[in-house]
């Protein structure tokens, strides 16, 4: 099999193995790549082309509508999407991609007459597909669900941005070490950045010494606008890879927990990159000792990660929703167990990735319903975050869809601050 082929046939096993087994991209991406004996520019390739296969599905079937009436298997639907794709948004000569299309499609068993005879008619009708738009309806029911569920979301503005490319944004240890910083960079606060930079991101200036970790601004904000007090004592109950603890480690004693192992790891060689030596506890949170009391509370919960969708285009991708009962019970549990684990006048510190009701306001009526002892602190933002004002709710709440500031790509977030007054 020649390169050109290769590259097309991982590209192929990967979104197979994203969709059936409703694996995560990275994990899959990563294992496939193992032993394949790649250049760098084709690792890149299959990368780009994976990722906006997730991205532009839905847009890839209503194109595939259009000059097929047969239903496709999940073999076909994959490895045309992936040609659309490269012909229609990453502008690959269409002839390569036709001609490795079909030689992928001999390997995998799909008539590779048909795959030729569909690319070649596209082809001949491309100013009919370019500027294909797509509407709610065409969502999955499960999201289309939450967004009616989902009070004041701009539908519209999400379906014509949640395609656009995430930008990368870094949080420094303090002011000094961006001030020393060396990639070309637009500052957002005074110790974070969004990067222009091409590099990877481990040969960027300063990666080695630890002066800086990758966070999206949006996730940064919540405990970046609070004036944070120091010597505080710190739960952060779902804290890996760790992000959310890296920003408050500095100024006091944080215990670190995470439930997944495999997760830990990775916060842990994180947190020596960055020369922090904090407590690590492996436990579920929902058994954490109720005897230890924290003046402080941050739970970072699990939930469906909408926010991050330009990140993780595979929400929309992968055959099986995700599971918001399951996810919605612990939102709730993990919230009432951090109840019984501050101290009088303690602070939780509610966040997920995520702008859907159900996973962010509806969770905090409900404990502030069951718990009268605690209310909400507003969020209010000093005069270095005054143009993120916008972001904050009549409520207090933090929440944010998948939005642009500075002209930069920002993730979906909430967050609420809840204080416990007996
Ligand atoms: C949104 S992520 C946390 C991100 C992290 N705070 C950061 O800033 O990088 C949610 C984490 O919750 C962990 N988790 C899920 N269920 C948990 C449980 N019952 N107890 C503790 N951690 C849990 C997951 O392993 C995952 O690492």
């Amino acid at each position: 099999m020649n390169r050109s082929t290769k590259t097309r046939y991982i590209i192929f096993q990967i979104l197979v193995e994203v969709f059936k087994k409703n694996k995560n991209f990275e994990t899959v991406f990563n294992k496939m790549i193992v032993g394949q004996d790649l250049h760098q520019k084709d690792i890149s390739f299959i990368n780009n082309v994976c990722l906006n296969s997730m991205k532009r599905h839905i847009h890839c079937k209503l194109i595939l509508r259009k000059f097929i009436k047969s239903k496709l298997n999940i073999n076909q639907r994959i490895l045309l999407s992936s040609a659309i794709v490269q012909i229609i948004y990453l502008k690959v000569k269409p002839y390569a991609v036709v001609n490795e299309t079909v030689n992928v499609a001999k390997k995998v068993k799909v008539f590779s007459g048909f795959v030729n005879a569909v690319l070649k008619n596209i082809l001949n009708n491309i100013d009919k597909v370019d500027k294909i738009q797509i509407n709610l309806n065409d969502f999955p029911n499960w999201f289309v669900k939450q967004i009616n569920h989902s009070k004041n979301f701009n539908a519209n503005k999400f379906i014509t941005t949640f395609c656009d490319y995430p930008s990368l944004h870094l949080v420094f240890k303090s002011e000094k070490y961006l001030n020393n910083f060396k990639e070309p960079h637009t500052k957002s606060s005074k110790n974070s950045a969004f990067i222009e930079s091409q590099k990877k991101i481990n040969s960027m200036s300063n990666f080695k010494k630890g002066e800086w970790w990758v966070q999206d601004f949006a996730s940064m904000l919540p405990l970046g606008i609070t004036p944070m007090i120091k010597n505080l004592q710190i739960l952060d109950m779902c804290a890996a890879p760790g992000g959310k603890a890296f920003q408050i480690l500095s100024d006091n004693k944080v215990v670190l927990n995470d439930i997944n192992l495999k997760r830990i790891s990775k916060l842990q060689d994180n947190l020596s990159r960055l020369k922090f030596n904090p407590e690590i506890k492996n436990l579920n949170g929902l058994n954490f000792d109720e005897n230890d009391k924290f003046d402080m509370v941050i739970l970072d919960a699990p939930c469906s990660s909408i926010g991050t969708i330009r990140k993780h285009p595979e929400i929309f991708f992968k055959s099986k929703e995700p599971d918001f009962a399951t996810l919605n019970k612990l939102q709730k549990n993990l919230l009432q167990k951090s109840s019984k684990l501050i101290k009088n006048k303690g602070k939780i510190v509610y966040m997920v990735c995520s702008f859907f009701y159900s996973e962010t306001i509806e969770i905090i009526e409900n404990f502030l319903q069951q718990n009268k002892n605690f209310k909400i602190e507003k969020y209010n933002p000093n005069n270095e975050f005054s143009n993120i004002k916008h972001l904050i709710s009549k409520e207090g709440y933090f929440l944010t869809p998948p939005t642009s500031y500075k002209n930069f790509n920002i993730d979906g977030f909430f967050s609420a601050q809840l204080i416990k007054d007996d």
